[in-house]
């Protein structure tokens, strides 16, 4: 089972609200039916992240991954304007004949109380639906969305949490981040090819002791060592050759 984020960057106009980069969108979603009808994947489970269409309504709302809200016009505009993206990415994945369903993180996910302020909470999303869909033909297309959170509202789930969330719960062999830049990058901007540690690369990403609230690159690379399935953090040029198994960027694997 193959779980592929598409970075919010990659498919969607960053710098203007809720505008899509249908280029962009069309050459993933060409790759992605691509590989399918070529058999090079099967078990495909997408996750896409939220580009500007998510994160304008989140940061309107001064909702974040840890400032929750308890205004329901906020949780229903930012999960609306996400259902939106969702909705353009399974249309161009049907033009492609991929059948594609959607999941919607908000109606399914819930999280604990956060331990302290400002303090992420332990996430539960329930994923036997996505493996019932899998194992009926279709390919589940989640996203990031907004989660009930006790003691706070809501607060945001990011299109990663939601990723690894279905990798632990469904047993995903690989996992994949189409994302605006092209791997982890050394202090000379190269790809790093492979990381097996966080130590090799805690120079580059700000030291073992780093918090990472925001979701960068040093959160990221702690999470995805720890998966228990590799990951590939990659540009959406390689989007093919991860599809077809090699594994481009930055190869991620703690095991
Ligand atoms: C954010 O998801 C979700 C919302 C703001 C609702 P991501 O954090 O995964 O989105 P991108 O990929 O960075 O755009």
């Amino acid at each position: 089972m193959t779980v592929l984020k598409l970075g919010g960057s990659v498919v969607t106009e960053k710098d203007s609200p809720e505008t899509l980069d249908g280029p962009a969108l069309d050459a993933a979603a060409d790759a992605l039916a691509d590989a399918l009808a070529g058999g090079k994947v099967s078990n495909l489970v997408v996750v896409h992240g939220a580009g500007s269409f998510g994160h304008h309504y989140a940061s309107q709302h001064g909702v974040s991954k840890t400032e929750g809200s308890r205004d329901a016009t906020a949780a229903v505009e930012i999960n609306r304007s996400m259902k939106t993206l969702n909705e353009f990415v399974l249309a161009r994945l049907h033009e492609r004949d991929v059948p594609a369903v959607p999941v919607h993180p908000f109606s399914a996910a819930h999280r604990d109380e956060a331990a302290s302020r400002g303090e992420a909470a332990e996430t539960t999303l329930p994923t036997q639906q996505v493996a019932t869909m899998l194992g009926e033909g279709f390919v589940p297309v989640l996203h990031g969305d907004v989660v009930a959170q006790a003691g706070a509202g809501v607060t945001i789930l990011s299109g990663d949490e939601v990723v690894v969330e279905v990798a632990k719960g469904v047993g995903a062999d690989r996992v994949g981040f189409c994302s605006s830049v092209s791997g982890v990058l050394d202090d000379e901007g190269a790809v790093i090819p492979e990381i097996n540690s966080y130590e090799e690369v805690a120079d580059y990403l700000g030291g073992s002791d780093a918090t990472d609230v925001t979701g960068g690159m040093a959160g990221k690379v702690r999470t995805l060592l720890e998966l228990g399935a590799p990951a590939s953090i990659f540009g959406p040029d390689d989007l093919g050759s991860f599809l077809d198994g090699e594994g481009p960027g930055t190869r991620i694997d703690g095991a």
